[in-house]
């Protein structure tokens, strides 16, 4: 990483620049980063959309848009911030809005003199991409100035296909039109400090480095349960359901991290191939105990196809057949509007039984389990066997808990502030590679293909998901 780069000159195009994403997540991102004094001096924002909108128009949706966020920020700072914004208006195949963005680049690199570094964000549902990548190569955009003076980086959103083919041809497309080192593939759980810490604590406590395997580790949950509905979200939701919402990504990637060789995570490249290796473990293996679910109501949603058959919840086991993780219980349960937030993965650990401990009368096996919740609030607790005081030699289970400094969280960056600083400053560390998305869909897509011979159970919103037996 070298921090000194993230002062040049940047201009950054956000495609779906009117959003949700770009409402609910970029502009308070960038907020906060220009605030955080993590912007170059001279950055530049231009929003494209459809809507036929002026600059000053748009920095007022900007202002409302973090107005609604609920942001606590001065008045003075937010509107200081808005002036940074810019509007082009198009369609994502319209040749002449790429012209459009071309001219608005030019005029702020000659307003410095200078040829800025370029950012495009690719804020559109993914069906969008291939059109906007072949125009943007098409039309040069990338190319407005020499490499040697500045970058140009693509920053795209996942899904990043719909399935192993889809996604291998969208990769070939882009690494013949661009760079590897050009492309920014985002799995925003990525950047989550929580889900940083996996490699901390997993690396650095010898106490569990020693007891990561297979040998000593039984099973490992990973949940990724949600309280929120599809929402406003409808039509993108119901294109992909939650397998290649959350699955494919968020929840690949919390197990690479789990089950990945130790690498130096200073190297991106390093971190990057050790998570592809995680899932290279994949191959070959066949997911079972499949449960796949609907919450009722899902269908009434704006843009949910009225006989949608699509999942807002799975649930699925599988087992590797390699060392070192050889015979551990893997489960990934993933669902919208559920009775409860549960984001974390759940190692348990095997029992060991080397002292008759239990009393006679109750020959339990003493497991302990360690939680690493990831939101709403960072949180690892494990519980340990202890004594019971007492005449009798009984056992307890107590938890140690270590709870996230709550000030300390605050101020921590949001994952993507460092999704954009990250790409800013050039450090792919955080970012999935073409591997490691095609490892992962090599595993996904005959999930996929078995769900459609799989019955859809509904239930009830509030609920703990369907009841399957
Ligand atoms: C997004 C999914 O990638 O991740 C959403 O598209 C999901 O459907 C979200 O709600 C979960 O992320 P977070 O950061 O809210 O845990």
């Amino acid at each position: 990483m070298k921090p000194h780069t993230a002062l040049q000159p940047t201009a950054i195009v956000i495609f779906g620049g009117t959003g949700d994403l770009a409402k609910t997540k970029l502009f308070p991102a960038l907020l906060d980063l220009y605030i955080a004094g993590q912007l170059p001096e001279h950055f530049v924002i231009i929003g494209l959309s459809r809507k036929e909108l002026t600059d000053e128009e748009y920095r007022s949706f900007v202002n409302e848009s973090i107005h609604e966020k609920g942001h606590q920020h001065d008045a003075e700072t937010v509107t200081e911030f808005c002036a940074l914004f810019y509007y082009v208006t198009g369609s994502f195949d319209d040749t002449s809005a790429y012209e459009r963005i071309k001219d608005e680049l030019k005029k702020h690199d000659a307003v410095i003199s200078q040829c800025a570094n370029k950012l495009f964000y690719l804020a559109v549902p993914p069906q969008y991409y291939e059109v906007i990548f072949e125009q943007l190569h098409t039309n040069e955009v990338l190319a407005l100035c020499d490499e040697e003076s500045s970058w140009a980086r693509l920053l795209v959103e996942k899904p990043f296909g719909r399935d192993l083919a889809t996604a291998q041809v969208l990769e070939k497309k882009l690494c013949t039109l661009f760079n590897d080192e050009q492309i920014y593939r985002i799995d925003h759980y990525l950047a989550k400090e929580a889900i940083e810490n996996i490699v901390a604590l997993r690396f650095v406590n010898t106490v569990l480095a020693d007891s990561w395997d297979a040998d000593a580790i039984e099973s490992i949950a990973i949940k990724l349960l949600e309280t929120k509905d599809v929402s406003n979200r409808g039509s993108f939701y119901d294109a992909i359901g939650t397998l290649r919402d959350v699955g494919q990504n968020h929840m690949l990637q919390i197990f690479a991290l789990l089950t990945m060789p130790p690498a130096d995570i200073h190297d991106a490249h390093a971190i990057r191939a050790a998570r592809a290796t995680a899932l290279r473990a994949l191959e070959s293996q066949t997911a079972t105990s499949l449960v796949r679910g609907q919450y009722k109501g899902y269908t009434e949603a704006d843009g949910v196809a009225d006989e949608s058959d699509t999942e807002t919840y799975f649930k699925l086991s599988f087992t590797l057949d390699t060392a070192p993780w050889k015979d551990t219980t893997f489960t990934l349960e993933a669902g919208k509007a559920l009775k409860e937030r549960v984001n974390e993965a759940v190692i348990t650990f095997r029992p060991r039984n080397l002292c008759s401990c239990a009393a006679q009368e109750d020959p339990h096996e003493h497991r302990n389990v360690l939680r690493i919740q990831f939101a709403p609030e960072q949180r690892i607790g494990i519980s340990m066997w202890t004594k019971a005081p007492g005449f009798a030699f009984a056992l307890r289970e107590q938890e140690l808990t270590l709870v996230a400094n709550a000030a300390e969280e605050a101020a921590s960056p949001e994952a993507y502030e460092r999704v954009l600083f990250d790409c800013i400053v050039g450090d792919q560390t955080r970012f999935v590679s073409g591997d490691e998305v095609e490892l992962a869909w090599q595993f996904i897509t005959p999930i996929l293909e078995k769900f459609k011979t799989l019955p859809l159970h509904t239930y009830e919103t509030g609920s703990t998901g369907p009841i399957t037996e």
